[in-house]
């Protein structure tokens, strides 16, 4: 018999149906083999969302692809998902709903994966944090970005000192209006495009350059998806700055929005560039080198500038049907760190694979903090904003934000 990860969902929404759905198929029809822990089955054993209706619409589809799973819902789908007792469970709630299912899961002593933003705060983070340590569990958050070959080779040529120093930079996401308007409807009242995309270039700037998070400074603009002055954002400007440790700073603004038409050709539109003291990098993540134009399926139905490498649906040169891409990757990458915690060798040496593991700060939420602090400071922000006092500044001090 071959050793068993057992899986715990909770959320089964959009991003469930693009990585982790895919996930679970491909590992229960291929298993998760490493030399170092061995071979293993993956299985999604129960899963928890708000009414229960789109995992039963997935239990029925998945029949013959994936063993059948447990569906709770309701107030306390979390804690009977839980009694299946799953060696790891994930968390693809809406943004502000992260923390109390994060919460129960690391109490439970199960490792978690959170999708991105982990959380909001850093009381919760480092609430978090404190009970995955006490608990002996890994605690990580899902930043596929950072898996995305162009920003791999961003950070591998700054680790290499090809690229030195970066002054400043800036990175817009836009998604269409029928993400505000129509998947995101139930809970999109006092939200922002903020804290849901921009987080993922908060991640990828702190990750790739490092530094010290010292300024935050943030405004958006209203009255596309809420009323004009309430608390719902249609778009957001948050701009960072960093200081580092040879007394010099780096400034970056974070352009996002999700009331870009439909009918925009690419559907979401990624564009970074960075400035370094000896060169630039201009990134686009869309214009990848694909333009597609297909009568009466693009760019609606079909995206006509399509992301490849995220996560894309293929025929495979050797006649498989596959689903993968870096957004997939991620996940992949995650269960395989759970497996050589409980499975890369003896009892005795669990912990020091644990904080092996906790050391890789590209997911681990103790390395998350900085984001944390951003994201915190964003929210505060805007939401003094939709108070009546615009215009404001947040510090970290590396402990606390605090607002000026
Ligand atoms: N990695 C990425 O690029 C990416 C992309 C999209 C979304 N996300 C993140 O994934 C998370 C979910 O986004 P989505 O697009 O799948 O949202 P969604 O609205 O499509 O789905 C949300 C799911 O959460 C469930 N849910 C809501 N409240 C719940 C609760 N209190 N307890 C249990 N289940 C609950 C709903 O039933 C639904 O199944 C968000 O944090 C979002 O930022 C990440």
């Amino acid at each position: 018999m071959r050793p068993v990860l057992k899986a715990g969902m909770v959320g089964m929404g959009m991003i469930f149906d693009e990585t982790y759905r895919p996930f679970f198929e491909a590992v229960a029809a291929r298993g998760l083999y490493d030399r170092r822990f061995g071979d293993l089955d993956v299985q999604l054993t129960a899963v928890a969302s708000k009414t229960g209706q789109r995992a039963e619409k997935y239990q029925t589809q998945s029949a013959g692809r994936i063993p059948s799973f447990r569906s709770y819902a309701g107030d306390e789908a979390v804690a009977l998902m839980l009694r299946e007792q799953p060696t790891f469970a994930c968390v693809a709630t809406p943004d502000n709903r992260h923390f109390e299912a994060s919460k129960a899961i690391l109490e439970a002593g199960v490792h978690l994966l959170i999708e991105k933003p982990s959380v909001l705060s850093l009381k919760e983070v480092d609430e978090l944090i404190a009970i995955a340590q006490k608990n002996g569990v890994l605690a990580r958050v899902v930043y596929h970005k950072l898996l995305d070959p162009d920003h791999k080779k961003l950070r591998t040529l700054v680790a290499d000192q090809v690229l030195q120093h970066v002054n400043n930079g800036y990175c817009s996401l836009l998604e269409p209006r029928q993400i505000s308007g129509s998947q995101f409807s139930e809970w999109i009242t006092g939200r922002n495009p903020g804290t849901y995309v921009a987080v993922h270039y908060i991640k990828l700037i702190d990750f790739t350059f490092g530094g010290r998070l010292k300024t935050v400074m943030c405004t958006g603009q209203r009255g596309l998806v809420g009323p004009k002055d309430g608390g719902t954002w249609d778009s957001c400007q948050l701009r960072l700055i960093y200081d580092y440790a040879d007394g010099r700073e780096a400034a970056f603004d974070i352009h996002t929005s999700w009331v870009t038409p439909d009918n925009f050709p690419g559907y979401v539109e990624q564009e970074v560039q960075f400035r370094f003291d000896n060169g630039i990098w201009n990134g686009h993540s869309r214009k990848r080198g694909v333009e597609l134009t297909v009568e009466n399926l693009t760019p609606l139905k079909m995206k006509n500038t399509i992301n490849n490498h995220y996560n894309g649906s293929f025929l495979e040169p050797w006649g498989e049907r596959s689903q993968r891409g870096y957004g997939i990757e991620v996940i992949d990458r995650f269960a395989r760190e759970v497996a050589f915690v409980e499975y890369g060798g003896s009892a005795a040496d669990r912990t020091a694979r644990l904080h092996e593991i906790r050391a890789l700060g590209y997911a681990d939420l103790s390395a998350d903090r900085q984001v944390v602090a951003a994201v915190e400071a964003m929210e505060r922000i805007l939401e003094a904003q939709a108070a009546g006092q615009p215009d404001r500044v947040a510090r970290f001090n590396g402990d606390v934000v605090e607002l000026f």
